[in-house]
């Protein structure tokens, strides 16, 4: 995490160029990054993809995604054609050693011309299984040396299983302060603060446990489908996509113990911390714990939606959730007997995502019934996206001569408070690589872990199939299951928080009209 250093030279050097994760978010973000002056004085960008391109097709395919993608909107004419000379791209043949050796000969040039060992960055925006084979090429190349440091895109790996495998193979060649696994979620600005939020403020800290914490609920909610990756996402399916990174790496910023400093491995170890101190979801218990579900057709925004079996590359009875939520628990002092919800889908009603904090209610209500006919209890949410903000939901008396309390809303907006439209999760995250901090990345034991709670859902998963699939309809909050879920504890899922608010503070307004 990034407090005041400037990168050094780089090279970045990125694996899968000609694919849609180089084209939509890591160009763009670089040069966002070239736009607010912190690229570093010597930098060259060298894609590798298949395919005959010459690098002016290439910098036009690309000058596109920034149009298309960056925050900033259509890039510049000056700007990009400064930012584009230093984008090379190679067609390379990933399994052809030559490649590598070429590489190699092409960077220490780089370093001749500088008159620097710079950075070297290997970006794999590649599938899982091509990793292994790459990472030992550029070790045969000696471009593993401490000048280079290796991004892994997710899915890392797709059980436990694979996952240490790929940490093997990835160790027997970097060591773990060279290897960077990338979870996008970790880079956006909200997710961060939630550190801001809890460690900078004395306000919120005492509170933060069991003692006057009810219950938490974690939501990232998409109204896209499965879009153009069935191929992958029928393997992967909610769980492995969503869940055990981007969720589980919410939950653990909500759930740490302070940590000492914002060293990477400080707050690793303590993230790590609560994945370890999950309780284990045994396979006999999953069902109670754990719903899947699939979407059917419906309705998004007034247009008709094809369900997900229908979708390209999709089989279709495919029995792929593209929704699962599940009720965790932590065994530790601070949150023994909390329950954690956490949901995730595709199809669902709008994208957001968001955690709600739902504290306790008052010991003793000092207020007669009637005063206390809307009363709710507190409730902090935080807003990851897409507005980004944190609410408090407390108790205010409603005003006129009876007492009455009523719930409002304390509100702040990023976007309002502090007028900049916050950088892209890639922005931040490949600044962090390029000055080399992790705190923000994934560590071998925290991506380990986090398949070590999955896996018995996953296994009990494969043992039985769902039969009932499609279960929801496009457009609604999933099947009805999550409800009863959550119902059996006696809460119900909070409705989004952003909804509620988006038409200045509709709900939050409604809530303290006068009952007729
Ligand atoms: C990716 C998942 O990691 O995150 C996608 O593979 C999902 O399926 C995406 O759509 C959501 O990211 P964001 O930043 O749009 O919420």
């Amino acid at each position: 995490m990034k407090t005041g250093l400037h990168p050094e030279p780089t090279v970045f050097v990125i694996f899968g160029a000609g694919g849609d994760l180089a084209w939509r978010k890591l160009v763009p973000a670089l040069y966002n990054l070239f736009l607010d002056g912190w690229m570093p004085g010597e930098y060259e960008i060298l894609g590798l993809g298949h395919g005959e391109m010459s690098e002016e097709d290439y910098r036009t395919h690309l000058r596109k995604g920034v149009d298309d993608f960056s925050r900033r909107g259509t890039a510049e004419k000056d700007s990009w054609n400064d930012f584009a000379s230093h984008v090379s791209f190679l067609n390379a043949e990933l399994g052809n050693s030559k490649v590598y050796t070429d590489m190699a000969k092409k960077l220490s040039a780089l370093d001749k011309k500088w008159n620097v060992h710079a950075n070297y960055i290997f970006y794999l925006a590649l599938p899982p299984s091509l990793i292994g084979d790459v990472v030992n090429e550029l070790a045969a190349a000696r471009l593993n040396g401490e000048q280079a440091r290796i991004v892994v895109e997710k899915p890392f790996g797709n059980d436990l299983e694979s996952a240490r495998e790929l940490n093997s193979r990835l160790r027997e060649v970097f060591k773990e302060n060279q290897i960077f696994r990338i979870d996008h979620y970790l880079g956006k600005e909200t997710v961060q603060n939630i550190l801001a939020f809890r460690f900078g403020n004395a306000l919120f800290e005492p509170v933060w446990n069991r003692l006057y914490i009810d219950h938490v609920q974690i939501t990232v909610a998409e109204d896209v489908g499965v879009e153009h990756r069935g191929h992958y996402y029928e393997k992967a399916g909610a769980l492995r996509d969503m869940i055990q990174n981007h969720l589980l790496q919410i939950l653990c910023l909500v759930a740490m113990e302070a940590p000492i400093s914002l060293n990477d491995n400080e707050v690793r170890n303590k993230k790590v911390d609560v994945l370890n101190t999950v309780r284990p979801i045994l396979p006999e218990w999953v069902h109670q714990h754990v719903v899947s579900g699939q979407y059917g057709t419906g309705w998004i925004a007034g247009k008709h939606v094809k369900g997900y079996r229908s979708e390209p590359n999709v089989a279709g009875d495919s029995t792929t959730e593209t929704f699962a939520a599940l009720r965790l628990f932590i065994d530790t002092w601070r949150w023994q007997g909390v329950p954690f919800y956490m949901r995730t889908g595709k199809r669902l009603p709008a994208k957001i995502s968001e955690v709600s904090i739902q504290f306790r209610a008052v010991p003793h209500q000092t207020f007669p019934p009637a005063a206390l006919r809307d009363w709710h209890p507190n409730r902090l949410i935080i807003s990851i996206q897409p507005e980004e903000g944190i609410f408090l939901r407390f108790q205010s008396k409603y005003p006129g001569p009876v007492m009455r309390l009523s719930p409002v809303m304390m509100q702040f907006y990023y976007r309002e408070t502090f007028d900049i439209s916050p950088a892209d999760a890639y922005e931040t995250l490949l600044l962090d690589v390029m000055i080399g901090d992790a705190t923000l990345f994934m560590r071998a034991d925290q991506a380990e872990a986090a398949w070590s709670v999955l896996s018995p859902i996953l296994e009990a998963w494969d043992l039985s199939k769902p039969t009932d699939f499609p279960n929801y309809q496009a457009g609604t909050w999933g099947p009805e299951e999550a409800d009863t879920l959550i119902a059996q504890d006696g809460f119900n899922w909070a409705s989004p928080t952003y909804l509620q608010c988006q038409d200045e503070t509709a709900t939050c307004r409604v809530s303290m009209e006068p009952r007729s």
